[in-house]
């Protein structure tokens, strides 16, 4: 089968592309000796995530208790972070049966949730190791000295192991400032965990990471393809669209809309709001979307798509966008190779 049989809209990812990324991100980390900890909410694929795993990733993050599960039935069950904040019956009582069968270390920003984790493993007898996530402006507890405190509690809380600490993103004052009062403390802090590919390539002018949790270096995105981290060959993930109208000279409709690129939009330097980067078509502007309508504008764009044209896009945010699809075309060279199931579609619990 070639790209040219693959009905339209669907999630394609390219192989040649892919395999460049994991293995220069992987080569980045090992030679800095830091950990790389890929976050699989990008892809939510265990094909993609075992390729990760065979590169000398050290573990994987997961959003969500829901995508670590899917990724521990398939197999990927050493080494599990969830920075996240596992609060209330119905998820400690899934997190205590995931803690059985893989090793996981969760996020912790609040006595609440604490005490919830320390209740539900010792009452279970399972091992869990959680991680202080610092305030970096979404979760987290700060200033530094608050963090400890909590750490404090954590290490005397029955039933749970500290294991250190978590930013988003890496933030090197914040880290250095509590990692040195744990050092005071005798708190012990065997991870130290970064995190956000376009900080990858800094990460080891932060002496005290132990790991990075990198999202979508894979398959890259706009924001990826204008920072210029990803080359267009390294923008991996691309929605296969066909042009389904063109109701004006300069406006073209796609068959890929919110429900095939996700809703985000990239704010362009020249001020428009931009749904995706059109590969065939780089003036061409994506500038806009209904739920299964891709809306172009042509005006920029001296060369003109005719309908039925099939055109690649870049999405803006890989994540929600593969959250999008039921399966990944993995192509190399215009053959398809493999066709992958997004795993953990739309597991946000
Ligand atoms: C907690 C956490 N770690 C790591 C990442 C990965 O960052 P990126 O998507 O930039 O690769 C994210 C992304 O949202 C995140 O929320």
């Amino acid at each position: 089968m070639r790209i040219e049989d693959i009905d339209t809209p669907a999630l394609i990812v390219d192989l040649d592309g892919l395999e460049d990324n994991l293995d220069r991100y992987q080569r980045y980390f090992d030679e800095h000796g830091i950990g790389l900890r890929p976050h699989i909410k990008t892809h939510k694929c265990l094909a993609i995530a075992h390729m990760q795993m065979r590169r000398g990733a050290m573990g994987i993050t997961c959003q969500k208790l829901g995508e670590a599960e899917v990724m521990a039935a398939g197999g990927i069950d050493g080494d599990i972070l969830i920075p996240f904040n596992i609060v209330g019956r119905h998820k400690l009582e899934r997190l205590v049966a995931l803690a059985r069968r893989a090793r996981l270390t969760v996020a912790a920003d609040s006595e609440y949730t604490v005490q919830g984790l320390a209740a539900a493993v010792a009452a279970a007898g399972v091992e869990l190791g959680v991680v202080v996530e610092l305030d970096c402006g979404r979760t987290g507890v700060g200033p530094p000295a608050a963090a400890a405190v909590l750490a404090e509690k954590i290490d005397r809380a029955p039933g749970v192991e500290l294991r250190g600490i978590m930013t988003m993103p890496a933030m090197p004052e914040l880290i250095a400032e509590t990692i040195a009062l744990f050092d005071q403390k005798g708190l012990p802090h065997p991870i130290v965990s970064g995190g956000s590919t376009p900080g990858c390539f800094t990460a080891h002018e932060i002496s005290e990471l132990t790991e990075y949790r990198a999202g979508e270096y894979p398959v890259g995105g706009v924001a990826h393809y204008r920072r210029g981290t990803h080359s267009l060959e390294q923008n991996a993930g691309r929605v296969l669209a066909t042009v389904v109208s063109r109701p004006t000279a300069d406006r073209a409709i796609l068959d890929a809309g919110s429900k095939s690129m996700s809703g985000a939009v990239y704010r362009e330097e020249a001020g428009w709001s931009s749904m995706g980067h059109i590969v065939e078509y780089p003036d061409a502007r994506f500038s806009g979307a209904s739920e299964e309508h891709g809306h172009v504008d042509l005006s920029a764009s001296d060369k003109k798509p005719e309908i039925g044209e099939r055109v690649q896009v870049l999405p803006v945010h890989p994540c929600p966008c593969f959250n999008e699809h039921d399966e990944i075309v993995a192509v190399r060279g215009g053959r398809v190779e493999a066709v992958w199931p997004v795993d953990a579609r739309g597991r946000i619990r």
